[in-house]
Order: structure tokens, then sequence, then C-alpha cells
């Protein structure tokens, strides 16, 4: 599919896009699903230098922190290794250092751990609402969250009208809304949600 129509961006890629564009070095940053660490990884690399620049990357499994763990590892430089906080739980609590207004970015990448794993220990509407809702009081002036959503199994689809009902109905005056989707595909194929905090308050 993508061969034939190289305009476009996939979701994932124009999430990432997004993120280049607003994370500098030195940002706080979090990845609230990190799952194998790939996108742990990208955000990493924009904002980790000898000068700052700090990660958390967070997940309820076990199993990903060890594999975000691993990948990170094999290919960051060992001194931005240590810019990356892994922590191991839900979403719905963030760690408590974390102050208001100082995070640049907050991702999520929701659904199941991808690459054979168990397909019922995914995100949940309950907890990622919880979430999404102290994720934005930790955004600094012109932060931002982005969400990619995976309407095809039957959680995801709740999980994404429950998400969708809460942006929209945010102050424009406050928050910006973006949400990306294939119109003309199957109205499960993944769409991106970028949500920015307004610059100046
Ligand atoms: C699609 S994967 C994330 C992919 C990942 N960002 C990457 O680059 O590989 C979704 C992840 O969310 C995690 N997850 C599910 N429920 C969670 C929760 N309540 N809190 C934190 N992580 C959760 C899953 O364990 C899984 O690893």
């Amino acid at each position: 599919m993508r061969a034939q129509f190289p305009l476009f961006n996939s979701h994932l890629e124009l999430a990432h896009l997004y993120w280049e564009k607003l994370v500098h070095k030195g940002d706080l940053v979090i990845d609230a699903t990190c799952g194998n660490g790939q996108d742990t990884l990208i955000l990493a690399q924009l904002c980790a230098d000898l000068k700052g620049g700090l990660i958390y990357a967070l997940d309820i499994l076990p199993r990903a922190i060890e594999l975000t763990q691993k990948y990170l590892h094999e290919k960051l430089p060992s001194v931005h290794f240590q810019q990356v906080r892994f922590i191991l739980g839900c979403h719905s609590t963030f760690p408590e250092e974390i102050s208001p207004e100082s995070v640049k970015l907050i991702t999520y990448n929701l659904g199941y751990l991808p690459g054979g794993g168990d397909k019922t220990l995914t995100t949940t509407a309950k907890t990622t609402l919880e979430s999404i809702k102290k994720a934005m009081l930790l955004l600094q002036p012109g932060g931002a969250i982005s969400i990619t959503l995976y309407p095809g199994h039957p959680e995801g689809q709740c999980e994404e009208q429950s998400v969708l009902s809460l942006v929209e109905k945010l102050n424009p005056l406050e928050w910006s809304c973006s949400h990306h989707q294939w119109i003309n595909r199957h109205k499960k194929s993944p769409h991106l949600l970028f949500i920015q905090k307004r610059l100046v308050i």
C-alpha cells in the first residue's frame, strides 16, 4: 500500500515527525507505553545530550521493561542510557518526582506488546483516560501528547471512543487537537491523535 502512495506517512512516521519538530536536546519526555523500546529510543536520541535530557519509559509488563532496557543498552551510548528512567507500572500513575508543567512530550502507542505477546494484556479505556488527564497537568506550555490508537480490536475501539470524547471537548483556547485518520480505508486502521498545550498561558 505504502509503495503505491509515497506522498503519505504512516501514523507512526507522522508521529515521529511531530516529535522531531517538538523535542530538543535537554527536554524531559515520557514514553507512557515503552513496549519493545523503539519509540523510547527515538525520544532518547532527540532529547539526550551531555548537558541534559531525561526520558521516563513506563510499561505495565516486566517483559516490556526488560526488552526496552536491552534495546536501549544496545543502541544508545552508555552516557545517554543513564538518562533513561525505567518504570514498571500502570501509566495511570506517573512518578511523583515529575513536576507539573515540566514535560515537553508524552507519548502513548496504545494496544498490546507487539511480537507474539498476550493480546489480552492491552491498554484499557479506563486507565488510558486516567493517564491522559494526569499527563495534561504535567505538560509545559507548548508541550504535547502523542497518541496512536488501534481501533482494530474491541478494547481498542472502546479506548478510541473514550479518548476522542475527552479530547474533542477540550477548550480550543488552551489546547489544539489534531486527529489523523485514513478516511477511505477500513475505519479500524490505526489513527494518530496529537494534543498540544497552548504555548503562552
Ligand atoms: C503497542 S505497545 C507499545 C510499543 C512501543 N512504544 C514500542 O515502540 O515498541 C503497547 C504497550 O503498552 C503496554 N501497556 C498496556 N497497558 C498499560 C498500562 N496500563 N500502563 C503502561 N503500559 C501499558 C503494553 O504492555 C505494551 O507493551
